[in-house]
């Protein structure tokens, strides 16, 4: 959602305002904006659209100025128009603040304004944000530091900000609860604040996570200064990044969804590389290592995440009854928090989250924290809220994801999932020795049958065209490849605007069956294994109504090949991996029926990639 950067030091800070605007592209927006300081006056620009209409927008004007800020908006209160594009100016002019996150009683706090004259020109709850800052510092003679600490106090919602007054231009100040912000600490006094590392990594691998209820104030001279809104002094914790330059760029591909389906047989290979010891058959996984006696003595998992995560979940709750045999549920993070959820003693819940920052995982977390249970977080962003928040947990190494659509970050998830499944069932004895290796050496066969299924490129890519003109699909699978339905169906509507369901192939006979006719295709994972025969019954009765059956089947498969009207063979695997392998003809499909329909792959409409808000 919202993207934010900001920057202070000795270069003129458009440019790296603009880089970074770009590099935060991927979290999705619809308008954009920038402020600079140049003799105490704001070279100010902002406008509905794309960054690249922000950049004609500027071009030939004063945006000169070594201090500014830069936004992408992800429209919440009003719609996305030139005005109510970031940033907002106090009444007065002097100040100039971007935020990412929502401020709940904003309407409260308009109200009590206007009464005292405030006029507002947008429909944003940040405009508020910013005359309350103002009326603070009139009131009382604060400064902006002290001003925006004190309304910070008075604030009930989420927020990133950073803001800077014109007559100041020796200062930035910033500050969040619930929404991330990162700040860079650079060579020779140059500071930036984002979002997230990605616009600033060239410049510096040191940063300071700001958290919840921080607000720092960055002084020219005198640097960084950290308080909490309660106003207790925090020394700034330096962490160094370790994300490179390359790993947030395309790489030669057309688009990042496209590399980031190709980097897969890579981006699991190092989220179980190292924790997957088959010469002395050893799992080492930390994080349940450090909590070994939390996990032997597991009444229960509740698992809680959100989209493509929450597949991931689902998953993860067949693994963990049958390696485990602990009773697992799965929930959407936005309907768990939002009842009142029985925690009981030897719950654990699992958060899993490729951002780290989805707003309604984060809330769920918090819940189940303070009903005392112990949670455990599988996140890919080192250092996110999420991650930051759990008692202990596992990262996924699938690398930065930059689009929106989720891949290789669903199958690190996955694979992840699978060793904390296999460490727990070690632990607990639910596995025999032999069943136990066997599934481990299959694991680590994954990366290679990856690749393999990625040679299916082309085969998937004429499917395509046939079925890019269709405006609805069925998705179908049974046990472990009921996810991958969901997850495939997903990926297809996300992307391509087609609508698609996702089903449990047995499922279909008690509703969704009336959709089926010559015009409905209909996917079926259908690999040999625990539930084949019956899933091969479930395409006798799509093709007994006229329905288009496109099998993704196990190498060698003859009797689903010969009823499909295409199939897309997959090597075999355990039942229990097959979602990993089975899921990346189901991406790459999306992915070509979105480009064949001329949708923006990376960033579809309407979408964020880091869900913020609630
Ligand atoms: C779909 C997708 C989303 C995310 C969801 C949760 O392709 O990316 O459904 O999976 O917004 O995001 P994270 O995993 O960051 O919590």
């Amino acid at each position: 959602m919202c993207g934010i950067v900001g920057f202070i030091g000795n270069q003129q800070a458009y440019p790296i305002l603009i880089k970074g605007l770009k590099r935060l592209e991927y979290r999705g927006y619809d308008s954009s904006g920038v402020s600079m300081i140049e003799n105490q006056e704001f070279n100010q620009y902002k406008c509905k659209g794309k960054v690249a209409d922000l950049e004609a927008l500027v071009s030939g004007k004063d945006i000169s100025g070594t201090i500014g800020i830069g936004h992408t908006r992800w429209a919440t209160h009003g719609v996305p128009n030139d005005v109510n594009a970031h940033p907002h100016l106090s009444g007065d002019g002097n100040l100039s603040l971007i935020h990412n996150g929502i401020i709940e009683n904003y309407a409260t706090l308009k109200e009590a304004l206007m009464e005292q004259g405030h006029v507002f020109k947008s429909d944003t709850d940040t405009e508020v944000l910013v005359h309350f800052i103002e009326d603070i510092m009139s009131k009382t003679g604060s400064d902006l530091f002290e001003a925006v600490r004190v309304a910070l106090c008075e604030v009930v919602g989420a927020y990133a900000i950073v803001v800077m007054d014109r007559r100041h231009p020796n200062r930035l100040v910033c500050a969040k609860k619930s929404s991330p912000l990162v700040i860079g600490i650079g060579a020779e006094g140059d500071y930036f604040i984002a979002s997230d590392a990605t616009p600033f990594i060239e410049y510096t691998k040191n940063v300071v996570y700001l958290e919840d209820e921080e607000v720092a104030l960055i002084d020219r001279q005198s640097g960084l200064k950290i308080v909490t809104i309660q106003n207790q002094q925090k020394d700034p914790y330096i962490h160094e990044l370790e994300l490179k330059l390359e790993a947030i760029e395309k790489g030669g591909y057309d688009s990042f969804m496209l590399k980031e389906i190709h980097e897969q047989p890579r981006s699991i290979h190092d989220s179980i590389r190292g924790r997957l010891n088959l010469n002395h058959g050893m799992l080492k996984m930390s994080g349940i290592d450090r909590h070994e006696e939390i996990w032997m003595n597991a009444n229960r998992i509740i698992i809680v995440a959100c989209g493509t995560s929450w597949h991931a979940g689902l998953v993860a709750e067949y693994l963990f009854e049958e390696f485990a045999r602990i009773p697992t549920e799965v929930e959407y993070a936005s309907e768990f928090r939002y009842r009142d959820p029985i925690i009981q003693q030897g719950d654990i819940v699992i958060a899993i989250s490729q951002s780290g920052e989805t707003a309604d995982t984060l809330a769920a977390i918090e819940l189940a924290k303070e009903k005392g249970a112990f949670i455990f977080g599988v996140c890919n962003v080192v250092g996110s809220t999420i991650s930051r928040a759990t008692h202990s947990g596992a990262y996924t190494h699938a690398g930065p994801e930059i689009g929106v659509a989720s891949t290789k970050a669903f199958t690190a998830q996955v694979a992840v999932l699978y060793l904390i499944a296999l460490s727990v069932a070690d632990k607990r004895g639910t596995l025999s020795k032999e069943r136990l290796h066997r599934l481990m050496a299959e694991l680590s066969t994954i990366p290679d049958k990856v690749e393999e299924v990625l040679k299916t490129n082309d085969l998937v890519e004429s499917i395509a065209a046939i079925y890019k003109d269709h405006r609805n699909a069925l998705y179908l699978g049974r046990g472990y490849s009921f996810p991958v339905a969901l997850e495939g169906a997903l990926k297809l509507k996300e992307i391509s605007y087609i609508h698609a369901e996702g089903y449990p192939a047995a499922e279909m006979k008690h509703g969704p069956i009336a959709l089926i006719d010559e015009e409905m295709p209909v996917f079926v994972i259908a690999t040999q294994g625990h539930s084949y025969e019956k899933v091969v019954s479930n395409i006798q009765e799509v093709k007994a109504r006229k329905g288009k059956i496109i099998a993704i089947v196990t190498a060698g498969d003859k009797t689903v090949s010969e009823l499909a009207d295409h199939s897309i063979e997959i090597p075999k695997t355990d039942d229990s991996l097959v979602p990993i392998v089975s899921v990346i003809p189901l991406q790459l499909l999306s992915y070509h029926v979105a480009v064949m329909r001329g949708c923006n792959v990376d960033q579809p409409r309407n979408l964020a990639k880091s869900v913020t808000v609630e």
